[in-house]
């Protein structure tokens, strides 16, 4: 139990946590604090039968930074009462792109710090959403790896992890780039491989499917050494998958933690609603980038 009264029970893994007796719309000062050290201590707070709807989310989701976006919707069904499900869809491609582990907007050039994650309408089957650790990934690594790690930078984009899974949405806009959120960063992100996170000060590994190109490595040999490295770092032990109930919020630490999408027949709807909480340029921003 809080101090404030909700309840908070940890998943039981590395991080991770359940959160009930709370009103996600009705959130005091002190109540705040304590989910926000919650936040920085257990990576994903999870929020069963909250059922917020659009600018109740984005509300709670300020609590914790600006808004890179205000509540977007992850769905398979249009608002115009419209199933996507081919395979040549560009929403179905940028559903299934999000299969890939990674933390979001590390193409951007300014990371996110989190998100807000609420569930409208689920599948039968499926489309669970999984977070792995990336601090205890770090902590796994024997001393001289994480040192060798610390010295490394790699670029980020959207363009690369798409194109390399064979998912560049077909439509492009008047320059001839694909269309959409994330590829009209013309110069790739370089980040780290290891960040210390600006709150809690523990180093996390920075990784996922959009990077590549570690500088001083041949372009082959840095994608195998990431290919492995993402998934020695996603170990089952390091990992919980959510599988979703209508009305759940989940709010996670993108500095921290890689999630990832899964699978769901797409001939059934789904509509998710995310809301992306803006990284601290101070702390987020790409090395070679000026904001
Ligand atoms: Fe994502």
């Amino acid at each position: 139990m809080g101090d404030t009264g909700f309840t908070l029970e940890p998943l039981g893994t590395c991080f991770g946590a359940v959160i009930t007796d709370i009103d996600l719309r009705h959130i005091d000062g002190p109540t705040h604090h304590e989910l926000h050290d919650a936040w920085i201590e257990f990576g994903l707070l999870i929020f069963p039968g909250q059922f917020l709807q659009r600018q109740e989310q984005d509300r709670f989701a300020r609590c914790f930074g600006e808004l890179e976006f205000t509540a977007a919707p992850i769905a398979n069904l249009g608002k115009d009462g419209r199933l996507h499900s081919a395979d040549d869809d560009d929403v179905v491609k940028a559903i299934r792109g999000n299969e890939g582990w990674h933390h979001d907007s590390t193409y951007m050039p300014v990371q996110a710090k989190g998100a807000v994650f609420t569930a409208e309408i689920i599948p039968s089957a499926g489309g669970a959403t999984g977070f792995a650790d990336m601090r205890a990934a770090y902590e796994a690594l024997d001393p001289a790896t994480q040192i060798r790690l610390s010295e490394l930078r790699a670029y980020h984009s959207l363009y690369y992890s798409m194109d390399r899974v064979g998912l560049l949405p077909t439509a492009t806009d008047d320059q001839g780039r694909p269309q959409g959120y994330g590829y009209q960063v013309d110069t790739p992100c370089l980040r780290p491989l290891v960040k210390v996170h600006p709150e809690s000060g523990r180093p996390n590994l920075l990784i996922g499917r959009h990077a590549h190109e570690i500088e001083g490595l041949d372009p082959a040999e840095s994608e195998k050494f990431l290919d492995d490295l993402n998934a020695t770092a996603c170990s089952p032990d390091r990992v919980y998958h959510h599988q979703w109930q209508v009305g759940d919020a989940v709010l996670w630490d993108n500095r921290r933690l890689m999630h990832q999408a899964t699978p769901y027949d797409m001939n059934e709807p789904r509509r998710m609603w995310h809301t992306r909480i803006a990284g601290d340029p101070a702390t987020e921003l790409a090395l070679n980038q000026t904001g």
